[in-house]
């Protein structure tokens, strides 16, 4: 039915989570059931887990497909609105699971628009109930919050430039016309694709993925249970830097510490995933334990 996607650091994450039988597990992005089908197939504890993910794709394959006919609880809702619902209902966990951002699949479907290579609609909604697309942002934001959002999420140097070609070619409707708008910023060769910068700054402010992080930190601390791990894998600096932060600032010798840090430095891909997986390059995966 879908190209599967592949997890990525899947030994690692299983190593460090360390599941173990009857724990109960959130799986906050639960994609294609890729890491949390293997950790269910340890812990057996399939009615007191819940696989979350916001975009109806995914939880079709799951409820469909990976888990059909297993109890699991599966929720389409996004991550920081799943967290206050199991909050509110007092919830506790034994492990949680993040795997940030966007799956195999909405990159290479071009009519999610998340892809600079292939030519589509400019979508890049993961939630596509979601009425903010990546065309209400190009086509309605000033240019002064364009560029900031460029610079910011994308780390663009040409963030000015991109953004003033962006309002002079309204309407925009194509992933293509953005991308050759980020080209035309940056004439000549460059070992990054020039649009890469640009394209997960819209899709982060489409998806207002850091601030569902950073919202989400802090009560994922709260439902995990004395002893419970939570590992977050992430795929660029921004994500990355919000939780190693936050993860320091939570551990250590402070009276208060509430984690565990059991990564010191972030686990990365080995050469043999990278080749075989090259979505597995810039993972970062950090776990905490709960005291
Ligand atoms: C990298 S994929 C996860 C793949 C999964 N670990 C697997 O093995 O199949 C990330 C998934 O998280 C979902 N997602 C990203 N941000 C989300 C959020 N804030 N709330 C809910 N789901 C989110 C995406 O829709 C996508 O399906």
């Amino acid at each position: 039915m879908y190209e599967i996607h592949s997890p990525v650091l899947l030994n690692e994450v299983l190593d460090k989570l360390k599941p173990k039988k009857g724990e109960s597990l959130v799986d906050f992005t639960a994609g294609y059931g890729g890491h949390s089908g293997l950790i269910l197939d340890t812990t057996g504890n399939f009615e007191g887990s819940y696989l979350i993910d916001r975009d109806s794709q995914a939880i079709d394959y799951l409820k469909n497909i990976a888990f059909k006919n297993k109890p699991v609880n599966i929720q389409q809702k996004d991550f920081y609105q799943a967290s206050i619902d199991f909050f509110n209902e007092k919830k506790k966990f034994d492990i949680i699971l993040a795997d940030l951002g966007v799956s195999s699949l909405h990159i290479n479907d071009h009519a999610r628009g998340f892809s600079f290579r292939n030519n589509g609609p400019l979508d890049m909604r993961m939630d596509q109930s979601q009425q903010k697309d990546a065309g209400y942002v190009l086509n309605t934001y000033p240019e002064y919050r364009l560029a900031e959002i460029l610079k910011e999420y994308g780390e663009e140097p040409k963030a000015k430039k991109i953004a003033r070609y962006i309002v002079e070619s309204r309407p925009i409707q194509s992933t293509s016309e953005l991308a050759d708008l980020c080209a035309k910023a940056w004439p000549g060769h460059s070992k990054t694709n020039p649009a890469t910068r640009t394209f997960q700054a819209i899709r982060i402010e489409v998806n207002q993925e850091l601030g569902q992080l950073s919202d989400s930190l802090p009560i994922w601390i709260n439902l995990l249970k004395s002893g419970g791990r939570l590992a977050i894998i992430s795929f660029h600096s921004l994500e990355d830097r919000i939780v190693k932060k936050f993860f320091n600032d939570n551990s250590g010798e402070r009276y208060d510490a509430k984690l565990t840090l059991i990564t010191k430095k972030p686990i990365t891909a080995g050469q043999n995933e990278i080749v075989s997986n090259p979505r597995s390059r810039s993972a970062k995966l950090r776990v905490v334990v709960k005291k």
